[in-house]
């Protein structure tokens, strides 16, 4: 049995499109098990540039199969257009992609109440991506979802969109917005349905016997540790949860069954949306990074906020994911920085704090405490063995690892899926 979960260790974005389709070269399958096109994962291989928001991004992996299990939302206009992306780029996915039927649809209205909620809030908004994520995940919570499954009894999708239109459409009013139209919905989701139903399948016993097997199962993590709505930075987070946990509930499939956690980290660390940052650089270096790591948001476009590695993230995301490996990626972004600082720990008020510890004490509060490296100036892009880099950049690599505790076993080089060092 072989399951590896790939988890962002800082706040999304860390490259883990990459990793997957890297890793999903000897992957039996992929599975995304929470999150939804909030994600934006980049897939740059001999097929061409990709970024997908819901399928899996080890799709490209022609004797692979791609599930997108229960836990994660759906929204049924993205899920068919990447559909449609991925074959007119020649990628046959008949047969090779499973979804959950308990999967919860993000609604029409779920994206018009992101939108509405973060117009409210002013100053203080999260920063989402208006994907409606938050609002659909509240109602799965609060037992007002509407499943993939629904659609397949039309007099029960009749009467729970019914309700929920009673409802939504008197929230919507209360903020002057415009109601809508239960035909024009239930038309579009039925009509969603008949371009999808052939993968509607659930996938988890289909998992659990690959596993028992002795098949390759990868599942790719979405956002990153700390948007995690519960360990995150919460209420800059998501609205599920991104940790190792999410496998069980949004798979179906028990952590006895994992062997490897690969936390994936940026050499460095990016956040996009509001909320705390430590070790961000409001200045000429964070725009450095943003310039030379291309930190724009795959999903929204949004500039990316740019600051050094912050090592208790990391840390901590380890202690609570029990990550068996780290995947550092974006290395090449740090050719030419002449010293390259790390945050080790946090001090508040002068005293070394953890980040566990950060649930009265807000965040805004305490100070990264640095070290700082020396840089290797010199091009680092595209290399693939472990021997070839730079003095510098071994002891840079070598820092991380002694300071986690953790082996690095893979390194990203590039964007490219072959830009990739194995250890
Ligand atoms: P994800 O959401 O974690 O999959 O990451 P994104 O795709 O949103 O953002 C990562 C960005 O960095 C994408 O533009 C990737 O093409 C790019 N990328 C990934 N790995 C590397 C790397 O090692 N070096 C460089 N320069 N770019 C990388
Ligand atoms: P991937 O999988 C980076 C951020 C948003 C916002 C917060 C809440 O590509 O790493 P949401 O729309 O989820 O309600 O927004 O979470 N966010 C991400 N940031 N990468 C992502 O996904 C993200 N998904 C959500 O920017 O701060
Ligand atoms: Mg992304």
């Amino acid at each position: 049995m072989a399951g590896i979960v790939v988890i962002g260790s800082q706040w999304g974005d860390e490259g883990k499109g990459k990793v997957i389709d890297f890793l999903a070269a000897k992957s039996d399958y992929t599975v995304r098990f929470h999150g939804g096109n909030n994600a934006g994962h980049t897939v740059i291989n001999p097929k061409g540039e990709f970024v997908l928001h819901i399928i899996p991004s080890g799709i490209f992996n022609q004797n692979s199969i791609a599930v997108i299990s229960n836990g994660v939302v759906v929204d049924p206009d993205v899920l068919v257009s990447e559909i449609a992306l991925l074959e007119e780029s020649g990628i046959n996915i008949k047969g090779r992609l499973f979804i959950s039927p308990r999967i919860n649809l993000i609604m029409p209205y779920h994206k018009i109440l992101d939108e509405v909620f973060e117009r409210e809030k002013g100053a203080g908004k999260a920063g989402t991506t208006k994907r409606g994520i938050g609002p659909a995940y509240s109602d799965k919570v609060s037992y007002n979802g509407i499943r993939i499954g629904d659609l397949f009894d039309e007099n029960r999708l009749t009467d729970k969109l019914k309700t929920q239109l009673l409802i939504k459409n008197k929230i919507l009013s209360a903020f002057g917005e415009e109601t809508l139209d239960q035909n024009e919905i239930e038309k579009n989701l039925l009509s969603f349905k008949r371009k999808i139903s052939s993968f509607i399948k659930e996938p988890m016993e289909m998992l659990n016997l690959a596993l028992a097997e002795g098949k390759q199962v990868l599942f790719e993590g979405a956002q990153g540790m700390f948007l995690d709505n519960d360990w995150g930075t919460y209420p800059f987070v998501t609205g599920s949860n991104s940790l190792i946990s999410s496998v069980t509930s949004g798979a179906g499939v028990s952590m006895k069954k994992i062997e490897e956690i690969m936390g994936v980290a940026k050499a460095y660390t990016t956040r996009v949306g509001n909320g705390p940052f430590p070790t961000e650089l409001d200045n000429k270096t964070g725009e450095n990074l943003r310039k030379l790591g291309n930190e724009f948001g795959a999903t929204t476009g949004r500039k990316r906020r740019c600051g050094w590695l912050d090592l208790e993230l990391l840390r901590f995301g380890a202690k609570i994911n029990g990550y068996t490996s780290f995947a550092i990626t974006k290395l090449d972004v740090l050719d030419s920085f002449p010293e390259i600082k790390v945050s080790t720990h946090y001090l508040y008020k002068d005293k070394k704090i953890n980040y566990e510890d950060l649930g009265i004490i807000d965040m805004n509060e305490i100070k990264p405490n640095y070290t700082t490296l020396k840089g290797w100036n010199d091009t680092t892009r595209g290399i693939t063995k472990y021997s070839q880099l730079p003095i510098e950049a071994k002891k840079y690599l070598q820092f991380i690892e002694e300071e986690l505790n953790i082996p690095i076993t893979l390194i990203s080089t590039g964007s490219k899926r072959n830009e990739t060092i194995v250890l």
